[in-house]
């Protein structure tokens, strides 16, 4: 019985493994159905459709491979399992036979020992079937277990929080450095340094991957970085509440802005759950929104798709601003919020943005130069640091980086 459950054991941590790969293999081809299945306007456009299929095909073949071994792998446990314990009771049989011959053992002794053993053996078979489903659950919940316990690196919520009323919107960046976890040895930022006064508007500018966004991610508290601080009037925002923070306090508007495919009332109202259809409308109109929303036959009552895939670029874009006006937000962070934009729409959102900016502290993120003269200070950030800061016209005078990204935008233009 030992050696029995000893082999059991040894085989089963076996059919584990590969349970635990089929498994893993099975979440692979998931995930690249979902991924087309999600792009699917980018796989058409490349008539690329019979290649996504094939590699679904191939990740299943392989997934159902992985499964037909695993099948035969329990299939071939359990038939051993059985012939080995059939051939405990006849063993019973043969031995007790010819010690009963020998006059060494009574029937009715032989009997019961014959019952006892057979009721251990229908046991262990009912367990051996049973290991098999053992197996499987086991793999799928480790994997379900092991999300489950995963920690966030920054909390969802806890820590202080700055009375509305007291607070000022004063950011400051001190010495700071970061490296993506996934990149450990590169420094997007290297002992990079910013102020953003309360209710001025800050543009950081330079030539793209300098880290502009991952400066906006650290604010947002997405990350942490690895050296330096980041403060909001005066307090290090680690130690603030990040729910709070980024659900009252930083309104985010990026470039390719994402809707939910819902309606547009409740797009807005994304940004702030409680607000009544009075703050949606007004939130729509500083947005320039409420205009071509109410040309829509169902108003605001019009769903906008997976996506927001109804929408034009620049409508969609004038909806996120007013899901991250909606909240009122002291700080607001635009990252490129309209150069995904032609002409036409940039100039509406342009308005928008600029009748959005007052009374907060504003960091705008641009290439486009245009966008950007008037702000109180541009920052050129190249190589993770700052390079130059100052007004337009200081930067136009001293002919460094930022003349030169104006030379080199005016003369495309041209
Ligand atoms: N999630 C990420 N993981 C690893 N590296 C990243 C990630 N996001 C951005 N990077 C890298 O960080 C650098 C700065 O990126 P980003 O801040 O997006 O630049 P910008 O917005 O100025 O164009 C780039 O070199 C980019 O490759
Ligand atoms: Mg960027």
């Amino acid at each position: 019985m030992p050696t029995l459950v000893g082999t059991g054991a040894l085989i089963g941590s076996f059919l584990r493994r590969l349970s635990r790969q089929a498994q893993e293999q099975v979440a692979r081809a998931t995930a690249v159905a979902d991924e087309a299945l999600g792009n699917v306007r980018t796989v058409r456009a490349f008539a690329m459709e019979d290649r996504q299929a094939g590699a679904y095909c191939a990740e299943v073949d392989r997934s159902s491979r992985l499964n037909e071994r695993l099948g035969l792998g329990i299939a071939a446990f359990q038939g051993l399992s059985n012939m080995a314990l059939n051939g405990i009771v006849l063993g019973t049989i043969f031995v007790g036979g010819s010690l009963m011959a020998g006059d060494g053992l009574s029937p009715g002794d032989l009997m019961s020992f014959l019952v006892a053993s057979q009721t251990v053996q229908r046991s262990m078979a009912n367990i051996s079937i049973l290991f098999g489903q053992v197996v499987r659950g086991l793999s799928a919940g480790a994997r379900v277990f092991e999300f489950l316990t995963l920690e966030p690196s920054v909390a969802l919520r806890g820590g202080t929080r700055i009375p509305g009323h007291s607070l000022l919107g004063h950011i400051c960046f001190h010495n700071v450095s970061f490296s993506y976890p996934t990149r450990p040895g590169y420094e997007v930022l290297r002992d990079f340094s910013l102020t953003l006064p309360p209710c001025k508007t800050v543009a950081i500018v330079g030539p793209s991957g300098g880290g502009k966004s991952t400066v906006a991610a650290l604010l947002e508290r997405f990350y942490e970085p690895t050296r330096g601080s980041i403060t909001l009037d005066g307090r290090d925002i680690s130690s603030l509440d990040p729910s709070w923070l980024r659900g009252q306090v930083i309104g985010f508007i990026s470039q390719e802005p994402v809707l939910f495919g819902t309606t547009i009332m409740e797009n807005i109202r994304f940004g702030k759950p409680g607000a009544s259809d009075a703050e949606v409308y007004a939130a729509a109109q500083l947005a320039n929104a409420d205009g071509f929303i109410r040309s829509f036959p169902e108003g605001y009552g019009t769903v906008v798709g997976e996506r927001g895939v109804a929408l034009s670029g620049g409508q969609k874009q004038r909806i996120a601003i007013a899901r991250a006006l909606v909240k009122n937000p002291a700080v607001l962070i635009l990252d490129e919020a309209t150069s995904a934009l032609d002409a036409e729409s940039e100039k509406v959102v342009q308005e928008a943005l600029d009748r959005a900016v007052s009374g907060r502290t504003v960091l705008v993120i641009a290439h486009r130069l245009s966008t950007v003269r008037d702000a109180d200070l541009i920052v050129v950030l190249a190589q993770g640091r700052v390079a130059e800061a100052g007004t337009h016209e200081e930067l136009v005078r001293r002919r460094g980086l930022y003349a030169e990204l104006i030379r080199r935008q005016t003369k495309e233009q041209a």
